[in-house]
């Protein structure tokens, strides 16, 4: 099929390859015209393991193309919504991109058309959508909306389109479920076990998966704290817990913090839909919170173990990515942790293989160095906040060198600690016994 695809952010570009690598064609289209002039060059403007190599393929074969045109090309039977749901002023999930996004398709697209909506929908998100078609209908047929949340992992996420845990999508109108269900039929080489429910329900089913998710890393992170403090392991103790299937060891690993565009915004959208329906939930409530306040303590630790205050210090921040294998830094701990340490009197340097860039974008008062040695030079202390398999290979030698003082905190468990006690370094980690 021909498909027509809305928004080249992570997610739409992980979705355009993977509906190209099934052999469909894919027309990109994306409002920001340098990004689409990259992507168009063959490069990917996101870094995601594999990305670049597979634009590059899917477009030589012919089954990838970009362009700045809103209007689906003729032919083309489906329009995939991936743009962006940012928090804007009425809270998190703003549904204005996607609105305008499916409101200007409703209008340019025939009515055998079908409009998937990928990006992530606030609960009310399906009955806005289906006024806009209410409102179209009343000029004659147009195309169905259907829904389609996403929920790959970003650093994973051409390997998670390949191997969905499962399909999910929503109809707007009962009359609308053959087509929901052929919408998740464009997934069947995929093998994937598949949901075709109402809007509301799937809408339900994304937010509730993510707060679920961000609820294990606030209890892994908890637990943490608690290991420090009884001195006990995180890691032996999440290993354990996760041997219960009926638990299970994913996304029970403790760090310094939940990040990213989805869990965090998520994490507060679901208490802010339970207040407006009147339904107290302070389970869910307490998640953001907990991951707060897992930074400030944190922080606080460092500055336990470093033995001066942390005023006047300096501190190099190893990691900035919300996690390894990407260069998002949206919602990153590491970036929190850097406003917490400043605000507390440190001065940060930071150093990430892959997002320099946006970090300094994202926090323009955020010095970096071009390596780990260069954002060691003159610190007190190393806080390692993503777990880049990179920072395994550091050379603690020239990093002692570097550093005005001997601490190294490890916030991941991602470095190798004899050698940076070889080095003469002082190592200590999150929830981890020395
Ligand atoms: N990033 C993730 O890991 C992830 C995972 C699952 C679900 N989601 C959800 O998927 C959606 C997209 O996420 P993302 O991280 O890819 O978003 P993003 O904000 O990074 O990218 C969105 C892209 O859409 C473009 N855009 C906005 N309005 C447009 C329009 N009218 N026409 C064409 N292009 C337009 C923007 O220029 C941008 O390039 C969000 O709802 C998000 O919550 C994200």
């Amino acid at each position: 099929m021909h498909l027509f695809l809305v928004g080249a952010g992570p997610v739409g570009l992980v979705t355009a390859v993977g509906f190209a690598r099934l052999g469909h064609r894919v027309t990109v289209s994306d409002i920001d015209a340098p990004r689409i002039a990259t992507l168009a060059a063959g490069r990917s403007p996101i870094f995601e393991p594999g990305m670049e190599d597979a634009i590059r393929a899917e477009s030589a074969a012919g089954r990838l193309a970009f362009t700045t045109d809103p209007v689906p090309p003729a032919g083309a039977g489906c329009s995939i919504v991936c743009v962006g749901t940012p928090t804007g002023p009425e809270g998190p999930l703003s549904t204005e991109q996607v609105e305008h996004a499916v409101a200007g398709l409703l209008e340019s697209a025939p009515p055998d058309h079908v409009i998937v909506v990928r990006s992530t929908l606030p609960v009310e998100g399906p009955d806005r959508l289906d006024r806009l078609v209410e409102a179209r209908r009343t000029h004659g047929p147009c195309p169905t909306v259907i829904t389609n949340p996403e929920f790959m992992r970003e650093g994973a996420g051409l390997r998670d389109f390949d191997a969905p845990s499962r399909v999910v999508t929503g109809w707007l109108r009962p009359g609308d479920r053959d087509a929901a269900q052929a919408v998740a039929d464009l997934y069947a080489p995929l093998n994937a076990p598949t949901l075709v429910a109402d809007a509301r329900s799937v809408a339900l089913i994304k937010l509730a998966s993510n707060v679920f998710l961000a609820t294990k890393i606030a209890f892994a992170n908890e637990l943490a704290r608690i290991c420090d403090a009884v001195g006990a392991d995180v890691d032996l103790v999440t290993a354990g817990v996760g041997m219960d299937d009926r638990i299970g060891r994913a996304f029970l690993s403790a760090g310094p913090g939940i990040g990213g565009s989805c869990l965090p915004e998520q994490a507060l959208a679901l208490p802010l839909l339970s207040a407006r329906a009147g339904v107290p939930t302070p389970l869910i409530d307490a998640v953001s919170g907990s991951n707060a306040s897992h930074q400030r303590a944190v922080v606080a630790r460092l500055g336990s173990l470093l033995g001066r205050p942390l005023a006047g210090s300096r501190v190099a921040l190893l990691g900035l990515a919300f996690k390894a294998g990407t260069d998002d830094v949206r919602e990153s701990p590491a970036l929190a942790l850097a406003r917490e340490l400043r605000a507390a009197g440190a001065a940060v340097t930071g150093y990430d293989p892959q997002a320099r860039e946006t970090a300094r974008r994202a926090d323009p008062q955020l010095e970096t160095g071009t390596d780990p040695v260069e954002a060691a030079r003159g610190a007190d202390a190393v806080l390692v906040a993503t777990e880049w398999a990179e920072f395994r290979g550091i050379d603690w030698a020239a990093m002692r060198r570097a550093m005005a003082g001997d601490l190294v905190y490890d916030t991941r468990n991602v470095v190798d600690a004899r050698a940076a006690r070889a080095a003469g370094l002082r190592v200590e980690m999150l929830g981890r016994r020395a």
